[in-house]
């Protein structure tokens, strides 16, 4: 059962109007709990248990937001139901009770960071090209790029007729066979990162997310999830000075 909370913020939090407006609304005689009429500020209430109406209509309690950090494995499809019978990657959710939805997506043979919640809110912020939230990948690459591909990949690269964004390239290992490389870009292209390094003439065997802007994996293991806080939320958002910084 949810805790007992103040009235008008039930009803905000049930999207009915802001918490002044709410307020407002009751002393209005607007509201009902239980077939009586709140006109009084201290009531509380628990989500879920009293019948709540505004004008006579019943008010249904807002989903608490969850925020879980999932490090999905190879072989998973990014969706909450696959016609095609594929393992899902809410299948790793034991006790998840809300109904949560990955903010974007990862591709089959993808592992790494994946951010499921049911804020959607705040998944169109994540996903909204003009908030430029950066992801960080590792990608092991056929070959060993020159510098002057790494740098191609750093200003832009043309991807079907189109120049992507600028990208930060670190290259971590490298061999004759192939290299491990950093590279953190804030759009989100199917396939983008598979197709920049196509574009330079060495496909990429494996790729990794490790972080949305600062929020990392950490030490998370595959097919493991962990709730995150509101101040890990916010590291999502807080990269782009240390992208400039890093950049310069
Ligand atoms: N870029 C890709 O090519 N694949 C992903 O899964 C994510 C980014």
């Amino acid at each position: 059962m949810e805790k007992p909370i103040r009235l008008q913020k039930f009803l905000a939090h049930a999207g009915v109007a802001s918490r002044r407006k709410c307020e407002a609304i009751i002393e209005s005689g607007r509201v009902q709990v239980d077939g009586r009429t709140v006109k009084t500020m201290g009531l509380k209430v628990t989500p879920g248990k009293e019948k709540i109406t505004v004008d006579n209509k019943a008010i249904v309690a807002a989903e608490k937001h969850v925020y879980i950090l999932l490090n999905k494995p190879k072989g998973y499809v990014t969706t909450v139901a696959d016609p095609q019978g594929r393992p899902i990657v809410t299948s790793f959710l034991q006790n998840v009770k809300e109904r949560v939805f990955p903010v974007g997506r990862l591709d089959l043979d993808t592992e790494g960071a994946l951010l499921l919640t049911n804020d959607g809110e705040l998944t169109q912020s994540i996903l909204h090209p003009s908030n430029e939230v950066y992801k960080t990948y590792e990608a092991e690459v056929k070959g060993n790029p020159a510098p002057a591909d790494l740098r191609t990949l750093e200003t832009g690269v043309m991807v079907e007729n189109r120049k992507t964004s600028p990208a930060k390239i670190r290259v971590l290992h490298k061999n004759k066979a192939n290299a491990i490389i950093q590279i953190t870009i804030h759009e989100g292209r199917k396939r983008q990162v598979k197709k920049m390094f196509q574009a330079i003439g060495h496909p990429v065997l494996s790729l990794k997310r490790l972080a949305y802007g600062n929020l990392g994996l950490g030490k998370l293991a595959p097919g493991k999830y962990r709730f995150l806080t509101k101040n890990e939320i916010n590291l999502i958002f807080s990269n782009k000075s240390l992208y400039k910084q890093k950049n310069s």
